[in-house]
């Protein structure tokens, strides 16, 4: 598909952008009043990140944000999303603000206005403050207040400009990755212990929004989940059954009291594993209405699709490496040897993001509010040729697909980009590099790949289009 085809099915309005996170592009993690992250923590302990690195100085945009905004100007970016880093904000967790990380994110919002480009904020992306993960975290039903006070206070001091405001990025993968399987920050393994999690999330979520209404800020109000179409390894019924309990934890659990305001249906394959904690869910109680609120928009994050078969994989894999309480999960992910796949050896196939969106506008119908793709695009190991230059044309291939699907579709508004610059990827590191721009992790230099001039030939041929 040309860059011209691509252009052609978004609408004058659609947005195309970029999205980040701050553990993974910031940097500078003890500068400033900024106290540690569970990812800091996370990341000290041997073992944990694949190629032993931290998140110290990633991609150093808390001091080169001027450089990457000049880039992101170059080509056009329509919108860019970034999270707020809470220990950065409100050290330790709680009041009071911080105002040197004020002022850092009034220049990243002003930066982003000035040039055109409309700033898209998340609260929180996977980096609690440690001090608050030592009093239980996401465990403890006190997290959800505390996230609500740091929602208003961020809505108190970005609120008359940022315009969409995302609550949670993937409490999916928090619950998932951070507490049932540990190959995430604050690494526990709890398995379905973790269950306990999701509601405290699912408060913080409902509380946020009333705390940045309660402001009042000017922007939109969304959540953003990962969403991966399921379906069952064969006909047989006991891997039918898996692949639904699969479906339930990482699709439904987190949006049917979202979208629904009812409690989740516990799925028929988790018969015989209640026990474990599915039950909590089904008594949300007096929190249900808080839980769902109606939102403005419902961010979509889309990777890759699943295939699951009943009973424990023997090597533990994830999506996010391999892990030992894998291999204590009653369900196994299987490959799909008709797709190629990323460097993360994700299978690519565009037509899941459709059946995502399909299965959303099914499920949950008109209390479905307007889509973005807040997170959308895949690593390689891109290297710069002796010219210069750096052909990821993989990615850009990858990129024209997935946007050309979502782009066609009447309920979404827009496709962010997951990456600009080559950041870092949690446990892999840097050994994965998601970006449309090339970083030197050693001299921090960055290079534009084709991806990225890519970007700005669609963006270009937008406004050729568009009526003078
Ligand atoms: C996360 C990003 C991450 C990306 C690629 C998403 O699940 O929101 O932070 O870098 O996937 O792994």
């Amino acid at each position: 598909m040309t860059p011209e085809e691509v252009a052609a099915l978004m609408r004058p309005d659609f947005v195309f952008g970029v999205a980040s996170a701050a553990a993974q592009i910031e940097g500078a993690a003890d500068e400033d009043g900024r106290t540690p992250s569970t990812w800091d923590v996370f990341a000290a302990q041997p073992g944990t990140i694949s190629d032993g690195s931290t998140p110290a100085v990633t991609t150093d945009a808390y001091h080169r944000f001027d450089d990457d905004l000049a880039l992101m100007r170059d080509v056009g970016v329509d919108a860019s999303r970034f999270s707020l880093s809470w220990s950065r904000l409100m050290p330790d967790g709680r009041g009071p603000v911080n105002p040197k990380g004020v002022a850092y994110y009034d220049r990243v919002i002003d930066g982003l206005l000035e040039a055109g480009i409309r700033p898209v904020v998340t609260l929180f992306h996977w980096d609690t403050p440690a001090s608050l993960e030592e009093r239980g975290g996401w465990l403890r039903r006190d997290t959800a207040y505390r996230f609500a006070e740091f929602a208003s206070a961020a809505g108190h001091a970005f609120g008359d400009r940022v315009a969409d405001w995302i609550t949670l990025n993937e409490p999916t993968t928090v619950m998932l990755d951070g507490y049932a399987l540990g190959v995430h920050a604050p690494g526990r393994a709890k398995l379905f212990g973790a269950i306990r999690a999701v509601r405290t999330i699912l408060l913080a979520h409902g509380l946020a929004v009333d705390a940045l209404r309660a402001v009042p800020v000017t922007g939109r109000i969304g959540i953003t989940n990962v969403h991966t179409p399921v379906e069952s390894a064969s006909a047989a019924r006991e891997d039918h059954d898996a692949a639904d309990l699969f479906d339930f934890v990482h699709n439904r659990l987190f949006a049917d009291p979202v979208l629904l305001g009812r409690d989740a249906e516990l799925p028929r394959g988790a018969q015989g594993i209640d026990r474990l904690g599915l039950h909590i869910l089904s008594r949300l109680g007096r929190d249900r209405a808080v839980i769902s609120r109606p939102l403005d928009f419902y961010g979509l994050n889309y990777y890759f699709p699943t295939r699951i078969a009943a009973g424990a994989d023997p090597e533990g894999r994830t999506p996010d490496g391999a892990t030992e309480a894998m291999k204590d999960v009653p369900f196994r992910l299987e490959r799909f040897p008709e797709h190629p796949v990323t460097g993360f050896d994700w299978p690519i196939d565009p037509c899941s993001l459709g059946v995502v969106i399909d299965r959303m506008v099914e499920r949950y119908g008109d209390r479905l509010p307007r889509i973005l793709i807040t997170e959308g695009g895949a690593s390689f190991p891109d290297e710069i040729a002796p010219d210069g230059t750096v052909d990821d044309s993989a990615r850009v291939d990858y990129l024209a697909r997935h946007v050309a699907i979502a782009a066609a579709r009447p309920e979404v508004d827009g496709y962010f980009v997951w990456t600009f610059v080559d950041n870092w990827e949690w446990a892999a590191g840097f050994t994965q590099r998601f970006g449309m721009v090339h970083l030197d992790t050693e001299t921090l230099v960055r290079t534009p790949k084709s991806s990225y001039h890519w970007f700005r030939a669609v963006q270009q041929a937008r406004s050729r289009e568009a009526p003078s």
